[in-house]
Order: C-alpha cells, then structure tokens, then sequence
C-alpha cells in the first residue's frame, strides 16, 4: 500500500499500457474500416495488425502476469458468477480487486471477438489495391469466408466495446467505483482492496522481454514469412 494515498496496486503497468493502447488500435481499425473508405484503409491495416499484435502480448500475459492480469485469477464457474450477478444491485456489494467474474466474461467475449477479426483481416482483400499480408497463401474459397467473417463482425465489435462501455459507466454511477482510474493509475482504496490482493511488482523485466519476442515475432508473421504479394498490390 502506498502510506500517502491509502491505496493498494492492483493493475501492472504492462496491462495497463496494453489496454489503452489495445483500445486506441481497435477504435482506430473500427474507425477507420467503418468510416474512413479508401483514403484509410492503409490505417485501417495498420491499426488492425497493432491490434493483433497486441493479442499476441495479452494471451501471453494471462499466463506469465502478476495475478490479476492471469487467466487463471479471474476466470470462474457458473456458481461463482450467479452468486456475483445476485449481487449487482447491491450498492454496497464488496468491489472485486481484479475483475469481477462479470466483467471475466466480458474480457473472454472482447478478446476473442478481436482475435477472429484481426486475424481474418490477415487472409483479406479489397480487390483494388490492398491485401492483407496472407491474402496470396488462401485459396479464393478461403479468403471470401474470412471476409465474410470480418465484415459481419465488425458491428458486434462496435456493439460488445459499446456494452464495455456501458458496464464501466454503471460501475462509476451506480456503484461509485473507479474502474478507469484504476485502470490508469493501477491502484484502488486500501478500504475496498485487502492488503494480500494488492500485487508486489509489475514483472517489469518479463515484460519487456515479452514485448520484445512479440514485437520480433509479429514482424516475422506480418512481414518476413508472407509470401510475395500479386505485383501492383501493397500491403502494409
Ligand atoms: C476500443 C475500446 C476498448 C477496448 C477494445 C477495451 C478492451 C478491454 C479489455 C480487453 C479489458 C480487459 C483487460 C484485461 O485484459 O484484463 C478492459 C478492461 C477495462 N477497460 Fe476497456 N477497452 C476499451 C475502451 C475502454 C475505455 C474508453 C475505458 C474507459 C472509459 C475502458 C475502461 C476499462 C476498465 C476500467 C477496465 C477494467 C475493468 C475491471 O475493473 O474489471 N476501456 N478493456
């Protein structure tokens, strides 16, 4: 705990840098994909592969992370979750230190959702000027069904970060919790967090070695293994 503000760390900094810039790739790729027609779409593949990227660090972190950041910490069975949903109207119902198994669910929903979308956008194209990095190695049967995918979805995308949102909203209204300062300053009121759920260190130096194994290998998938584009095609 902190003496000076009586307020114990509950979020690592990676986690939290991951989120925010996590949240800009997405609004940007949805953004851009949604509204942002031709002029954008280079964006639009950038946003989408930092995006992925970013995936690759998150699904990683859930096993290797400081506890709250770990799968394992905030994943729970039906009981646990009806027993937590009984709950909800309660104003003075205990505040989860980490996620709640509400907002467990959530995150599974949100990840996944973005995982298939960014993914998809790989096997893609506009049938003008750009592909995604693997639009050549698909059969065409292949790359119509990941477009299929990636179209459709792009509006539970908007819907499920729409929800997210809302979610937030209510917790800060109604139950007078700071989720969003916590997930900026990382920490929450020692009176609603016990001292042994507050997290000791952030895993700095795994961080960074992990940031720099993804950062290399999405470069290997998204630049170096992609074989050549169609000529007077472009990727990004
Ligand atoms: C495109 C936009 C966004 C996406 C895709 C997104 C996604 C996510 C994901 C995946 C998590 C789980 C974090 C984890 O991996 O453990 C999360 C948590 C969280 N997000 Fe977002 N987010 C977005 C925007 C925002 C915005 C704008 C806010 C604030 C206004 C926000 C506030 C939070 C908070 C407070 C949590 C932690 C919730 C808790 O305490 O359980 N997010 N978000």
């Amino acid at each position: 705990m902190t003496e000076a503000t009586g307020e114990r760390r509950v979020w690592d900094w990676p986690l939290r840098l991951w989120h925010w810039l996590f949240a800009a790739a997405v609004l940007g790729a949805w953004i851009t994909g949604e509204w942002g027609g031709f002029d954008w779409r280079q964006w639009h593949l950038r946003f989408g592969q930092a995006a992925l990227g970013l995936l690759i660090f998150r699904l990683v972190w859930g096993f290797v992370g400081p506890r709250h950041a770990r799968f394992a910490s905030f994943l729970t069975g039906p009981k646990t979750l009806l027993a937590y949903i009984k709950t909800l109207p309660r104003r003075d119902a205990p505040e989860t230190p980490g996620h709640n198994p509400l907002g467990a669910i959530a995150v599974v929903v949100i990840l996944s959702i973005l995982a298939v979308q960014s993914a998809s956008g790989l096997f893609i194209s506009d049938d003008i000027l750009y592909e995604g990095p693997w639009f050549v190695a698909v059969s065409e049967d292949t790359a119509d069904l990941a477009s299929t995918i990636h179209h459709r979805l792009a509006w539970p995308v908007g819907i499920v970060i729409a929800l997210h949102l809302l979610a937030i909203a209510f917790y800060r209204v109604y139950k007078r919790q700071r989720l969003t300062r916590a997930m900026i300053t990382g920490r929450k009121p020692a009176e609603r967090v016990p001292e042994s759920a507050s997290i000791k260190s952030s895993r700095t130096a795994l961080a960074l070695i992990l940031i720099i194994a993804v950062a290399a290998l999405a470069w290997w998938l998204l630049v170096v293994a992609p074989p050549e584009p169609a000529v007077g095609e472009v990727w990004y």
